[in-house]
Order: structure tokens, then C-alpha cells, then sequence
């Protein structure tokens, strides 16, 4: 089935292929690094596996064309095609999950950062778009587009385990201006 993502997969990869020196995605790859057992949910054109090789990373997306693209990139890889709000996997099945500017993406996000918990073991691990003021919905077309404030996520994933946030600012203005929150899951 078509998403609000099917037409632009060619244009996105290549905007997201330019982008990948940003701040966060260098830092997001560190990050991950140190981690073996990765799910990275909304895994798009699959720019973070680029970085993931020897890890063991699975990426799922519910975009047919992200997936498609993931395949024929990188056979060697793992690609699930399935829907956020419901992860086709046991409860604990990763030692972390991960999600890169997905959750600005989805009105009911709280369903889908529940799933990531749920299928987490250790961390789940968020960057979204981020800014100072009260949380809002900027767009719903093309795709829906929200900016968080830093709070309604900590208070919200402060309900599972110990958050940690910070900025990580890019060379593009306020329009990329984006978080990476670290929660560590209580056991
Ligand atoms: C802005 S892109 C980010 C792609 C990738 N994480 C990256 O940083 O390059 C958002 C991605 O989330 C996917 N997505 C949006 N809603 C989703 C959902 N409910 N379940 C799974 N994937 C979803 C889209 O198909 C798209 O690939």
C-alpha cells in the first residue's frame, strides 16, 4: 500500500544521502555503534545502515518504496516492511530501538514510541525535530510534520526510563533543528 512517503523515495534518498554529515546523523552513528542488536524503525532509504554494517541492524518501514530501495541497496541487509503502531516482534527482541526523525512524522506517536518500547530491551533511542515552544502539529500534507517541545517527550518517555536529551543544531536553520533522546528503559 502507497504512503504519503511513495513518490518521493528517489528524491528523499538523495536529499537524505547529502545531508548525512549533519551533526546528528555522525553523532547518531557513534552513538549506535556501541550497540549490537539494533531495530531502527522508519528506516527510510536505509542511510543509517551505511554505518551499521558489522551490527546487527534490522530496519523496518511501512513505505513499500523505502523498502524496496533498502533491498536492491543493500541485499545483505534486513528489511521489514510493517506499520510502527504495530511491530511485528516479541516484547524485548532488541537491545535497542532506535527512530531518526520518524515520530514528527506520526499524529499518534505515543502508540508507535509504545511499540519501540515494548520491543526494546536496554534503550530506545529518538531524534526528532525539536524546539522552544508548546509542541504543534505544522502540517498534515503532504505528510504530517509536527515540532516537539523538548518536555511533552522527556515527560512522556520519563513514564518508562531515564531520559536523556540534548540538541544537536545544523548548518540549515531552525528548519533541522533537532533533538536525540536517550532513554534508558527501567527493568
Ligand atoms: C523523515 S523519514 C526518515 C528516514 C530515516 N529514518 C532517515 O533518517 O533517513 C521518515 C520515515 O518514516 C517512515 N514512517 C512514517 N510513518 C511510519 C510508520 N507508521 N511506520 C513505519 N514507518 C513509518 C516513512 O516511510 C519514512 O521512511
Amino acid at each position: 500500500m502507497k504512503t504519503e512517503w511513495s513518490d518521493r523515495v528517489d528524491d528523499l534518498r538523495e536529499l537524505w544521502s547529502q545531508a548525512k554529515g549533519e551533526n546528528y546523523r555522525t553523532e547518531l552513528s557513534g552513538i549506535l555503534s556501541s550497540f549490537d542488536n539494533i531495530l531502527d524503525v522508519g528506516c527510510g532509504a536505509g542511510i543509517l545502515y551505511e554505518d551499521m554494517k558489522k551490527l546487527s541492524y534490522v530496519g523496518l518501514d511501512f513505505t513499500p518504496e523505502f523498502i524496496e530501495c533498502c533491498h536492491t541497496l543493500y541485499p545483505e541487509g534486513v528489511w521489514i516492511l510493517a506499520d510502527g503502531h504495530n511491530l511485528p516482534f516479541a516484547d524485548n527482541s532488541f537491545a535497542v530501538v532506535n527512530s531518526t526523525t520518524v515520530l514528527q512524522h506520526i499524529l499518534s506517536w505515543e502508540r508507535v514510541a509504545e511499540e519501540m518500547i515494548r520491543v526494546a530491551r536496554d534503550y530506545v533511542i529518538v531524534t526528532a525535530r525539536t524546539w522552544e515552544q508548546e509542541t504543534i502539529v505544522v502540517a498534515i500534507e503532504p505528510c504530517v510534520r509536527i515540532r516537539f517541545n523538548s518536555k511533552t517527550l522527556v515527560d512522556f518517555f520519563t513514564q518508562f526510563g531515564q531520559v536523556d536529551w540534548h540538541w544537536t543544531r545544523n548548518t540549515n536553520g531552525e528548519e533541522r533543528l533537532l533533538a536525540i533522546y536517550i532513554v534508558k528503559l527501567r527493568e
